[in-house]
């Protein structure tokens, strides 16, 4: 059976998605209501500026199947959870750099909004079908930093965060396992490599989402930054394809209790970014800036498990995902926020 084929067994399903309204939770809601699901979309609106909500994401507050309230709500989680067949948790403070600036933020979001999703869980292990948690590569450290294809991450290797951000992950993995692997709930954990896409958008102050940065920049005639030199790797995978995946791992039978890398198995350097996107943008410069702390060298997913336990792969390669992406962009320019065009300004 084809994915397409297993996701439809998700129609008529009733599906929390924690983050719902953030980049890939948006992807995910948007997935299911195409498949005939019931997503409950539950978050904050707080982590873009709120035009980016109904316009760039397409969901707003006002459908009737979005919830706005935060995930440490205990009796808002424990009421969506109960109606649940599938948990997504997928809200967290998801930039790297903020959560270095601002640990409590970190921990209120990341270890007691997660702590109070998994207590519901596990009062509702009876009728909840699946959780899946929603981890991170930042959990391997800082890898190797080579387009070397043999440098990859395997879900058997041995775990060094390196930021505030990646501790907050990896205490998840964990504590996924022992709240719901004790009291005989099934879960599911996806470790997502770099997600990119449209209709990402950046956030201020933030070095995340390299290829929104570098399109976004370019399109307003600011220069590239290539941090440390652009010589991190990443594996570039498609939120379309991400969202696909997660969904995946909450359907297939062979996924319970599996921790699965959800990449395409291929490093791409930042500077080859820079080069696919000045490929659209031949005027744009590029400037070396420093390493940011916590900034990992990074390698690509080993794959291996995910085809074998998922039946799948990712469907958009780097080169076709950053043409969609400048494309959308050229579509959708009120996507670019404020703050970068007033740097625009600032420097023209
Ligand atoms: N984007 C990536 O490259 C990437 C890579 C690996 C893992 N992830 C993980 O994927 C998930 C989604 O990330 P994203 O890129 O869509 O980020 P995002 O910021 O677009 O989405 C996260 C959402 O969680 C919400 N949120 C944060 N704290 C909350 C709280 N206390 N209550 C309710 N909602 C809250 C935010 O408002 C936001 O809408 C996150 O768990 C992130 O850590 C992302």
């Amino acid at each position: 059976m084809n994915s397409r084929d297993r996701l439809a067994d998700l129609s008529g399903a009733t599906v929390t998605v924690t983050g719902g309204f953030g980049l890939v939770g948006s992807r995910i809601v948007h997935q299911l209501r195409a498949v005939g699901a019931k997503p409950l979309a539950v978050g904050r609106l707080d982590a873009y500026g709120s035009s980016v909500y109904s316009s760039v994401f397409e969901i707003s507050p006002r459908d009737p199947d979005v919830i706005a309230g935060d995930i440490t709500d205990a009796a808002l989680m424990d009421d969506l959870v109960s109606r649940s067949d599938y948990v997504i948790h997928a809200a967290a403070l998801a930039d790297v750099a903020e959560c270095t600036r601002n640990p409590a933020a970190a921990l209120k979001a990341n270890i007691n909004g997660t702590q109070t999703v998994l207590d519901a869980a596990a009062r509702h292990t009876g009728t909840l079908k699946r959780l899946v948690f929603v981890s991170s590569a930042s959990v391997y450290g800082t890898g190797a930093g080579s387009e070397d294809a043999a440098a990859r991450f395997r879900e058997t290797d041995p775990l060094t965060p390196g930021s505030i951000y990646a501790n907050t992950k990896l205490w998840g993995e964990h504590q996924t396992a022992l709240a719901l692997g004790g009291t005989g709930g099934s879960y599911a954990i996806v470790r997502y490599f770099s997600v990119y896409g449209e209709p990402q958008v950046v956030k201020e102050n933030s070095h995340s989402w390299v290829v929104a940065w570098f399109a976004m920049r370019a399109a307003l005639g600011l220069p590239l930054h290539l941090n440390g030199g652009g010589w991190q790797v990443r594996d570039f995978v498609h939120v379309d394809d991400i969202a696909e995946a997660t969904l995946l791992a909450a359907v297939t039978e062979s996924a319970d209790r599996s921790t699965l890398n959800v990449g395409t198995g291929r490093a791409t350097s930042i500077r080859q970014v820079a080069d696919l996107v000045r490929g659209h943008y031949p005027d744009a410069r590029v400037m070396a800036t420093p390493r940011p702390q916590g900034d990992p060298l990074g390698a690509c997913a080993d794959t291996t498990r995910m085809r074998q336990v998922l039946g799948w792969t990712p469907q958009v390669d780097i080169e076709d995902g950053v043409s969609r992406y400048v494309e959308w962009l050229k579509r959708t320019p009120e996507a670019i926020p404020a703050w970068l065009r007033a740097e625009a300004r600032a420097v023209a």
